[in-house]
């Protein structure tokens, strides 16, 4: 009995190492995607100074960073398998990075530090996005930026019906992503005004998955 037990416990094990080895690399290859670099371009190369970037993930933003403009980045994430990945990328560029293993609702990071946040495809999945957007805030200089670039709501009401109706199960599918955040209305509410915003469709697959929301925003 003992045996059975032990080798149940043993096959449970390996599946999970399974899922925390395959879920960075499903993710690393979906952000990766070239339509999706595509969208990073249009916000990335305007970060500057003394960067921050929550959700550093495999380091999926690193190509796209204008080095004349940057100072210091630091990548923020938890440790969830990603940072194996993020600590590659970084070691494969010459741009210099620490990686903060953290969450980013709760920073160790001193208040006004940054000159810019990064945010990209992560607003959908931190836990507790008002926190975070708020320590944003708090660690960005009085004329710092917020750069985002976001999956969100679609403005149509029958594509942001489905998306509020399929968020449950695929946020158990997708390591706790949201399909139905609206990111402007998130932006603006953590005490933010937004100096440039677009939300479109990406023109490729669902706009369930499509709906983007972009935008450079400034501490009010
Ligand atoms: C879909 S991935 C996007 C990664 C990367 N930003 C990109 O654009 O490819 C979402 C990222 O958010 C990170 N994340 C989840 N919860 C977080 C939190 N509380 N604080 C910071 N990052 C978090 C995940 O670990 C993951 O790296």
């Amino acid at each position: 009995m003992m045996t059975q037990d032990k080798k149940a416990v043993s096959c449970c094990e390996h599946k999970v190492r399974f899922w925390e080895r395959l879920t960075p690399r499903a993710v690393d290859v979906v952000c990766g995607l070239s339509i999706v670099s595509q969208q990073r371009q249009k916000i990335v190369p305007h970060a500057f100074g003394d960067v921050v970037e929550f959700g550093f993930g495999s380091g999926l933003n690193l190509p796209h960073y204008d080095q004349s403009k940057v100072r210091s980045l630091i990548g923020v994430n938890p440790q969830d398998g990603l940072p194996r990945l993020g600590r590659r990328a970084i070691a494969a560029q010459d741009l210099s990075v620490d990686l903060l293993v953290e969450s980013a609702e709760a920073l160790s990071l001193e208040t006004g530090c940054a000159d810019s946040v990064v945010v990209t495809y992560s607003l959908c999945s931190i836990p507790d996005v008002e926190a975070a957007l708020l320590e944003a805030r708090r660690i960005l200089r009085p004329h710092g930026k917020l750069f985002f670039c976001e999956h969100g709501l679609s403005p149509k009401p029958f594509v942001a019906h489905m998306q509020h109706r399929l968020t449950p199960p695929w946020r158990w599918m997708a390591s706790g992503c949201h399909l139905n955040r609206d990111v402007g209305a998130l932006v603006r509410s953590a005490g933010f005004c937004l100096d440039q915003y677009d939300c479109y469709d990406l023109g490729f697959g669902s706009r369930i998955l499509g709906t983007h929301h972009l935008g450079i925003a400034s501490k009010i």
